[in-house]
């Protein structure tokens, strides 16, 4: 079986919650009882994978090499990548290149809070070692996300923050990948908004016929603005993720 290994993107500018991020980093931010980044750590090692890699800027690695040290209080290791400037979800990915060689990914971007395990996916997984699989929750402000047009229960297109959504199920920022995504990753152009977008990888594998989908059940949010953050801290304040 192709191992898996697991990695949390914590990088990117955080500007959308002004005052809040002007010393530190979004995911070292509080929701509930903990910083941010302990939930998709948490998530990961819940479902058993031991080697972690943290992708974060060079501003503020230092603190969460203070706060998560070898990874031992959560049962993993680890492992810190530095990703110089902030350009773009898949480009931080990238550098996990190394990390993950010949290995699968299971993937969580730093500021999502959900309530479901991982179990699932990962089990689902396990069958289809070459697909690429994608997390769909409904929402009601779909031009924040990644939008995926569902026909007949499969992906036919996804479209990063369309002004017209062509539906209202947003691509979460949990993604399960297999090994070939660092070469995918190496054949992406930015974006016009200059970045290499974790959409067009996920294009890719829906191109190929490699693209795979599955519910999310529970609440999922991000926490990336001020009001998705009080949102994140409402609800794992009345109901706390499964971590296993
Ligand atoms: O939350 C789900 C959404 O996340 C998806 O539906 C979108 O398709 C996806 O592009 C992303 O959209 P956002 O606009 O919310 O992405 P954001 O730039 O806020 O980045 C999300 C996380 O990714 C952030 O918490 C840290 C990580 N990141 C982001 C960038 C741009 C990095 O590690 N490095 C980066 O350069």
């Amino acid at each position: 079986m192709t191992p898996l290994r697991g990695i949390v993107l914590a990088g990117g500018k955080g500007t959308r919650l002004g005052e809040l991020t002007r010393v530190t980093n979004k995911h070292l931010l509080p929701v509930g009882p903990y910083p941010m980044v302990y939930f998709p750590l948490k998530k990961l090692s819940g479902v058993g994978l031991k080697d972690i890699l943290l992708v974060s800027g060079t501003e503020h690695m230092g603190d969460f090499v203070e706060l998560l040290g070898s990874g031992k209080d959560h049962a993993c290791q680890v492992t810190y990548k530095v990703q110089d400037e902030a350009g773009g979800i898949a480009q931080a990915l990238g550098l996990g290149s190394l990390f993950a060689q010949g290995a699968r990914s299971l993937v969580i971007l730093g500021d999502n809070i959900f309530e479901d395990s991982l179990h699932d996916l990962v089990a689902e997984a396990s069958k289809f070692p070459d697909d690429a699989f994608v997390l769909l929750k409904e929402v009601h402000d779909p031009q924040r996300y990644g939008v995926a047009e569902v026909v007949e229960g499969r992906i036919v297109s996804i479209e990063e923050k369309p002004k017209e959504p062509k539906s209202n199920m947003a691509v979460a920022g949990i993604y399960l990948y297999p090994p070939d995504v660092f070469e995918v990753i190496r054949t992406l152009k930015p974006s016009r908004r200059g970045e290499l977008e974790i959409t067009d990888v996920n294009n890719y594998y829906l191109s190929q016929g490699r693209l795979r989908s599955r519910p999310l059940d529970g609440y999922w949010t991000d926490a990336g603005t001020l009001e998705s953050l009080a949102h994140a801290n409402e609800l794992v304040g009345k109901s706390m993720p499964r971590f296993v």
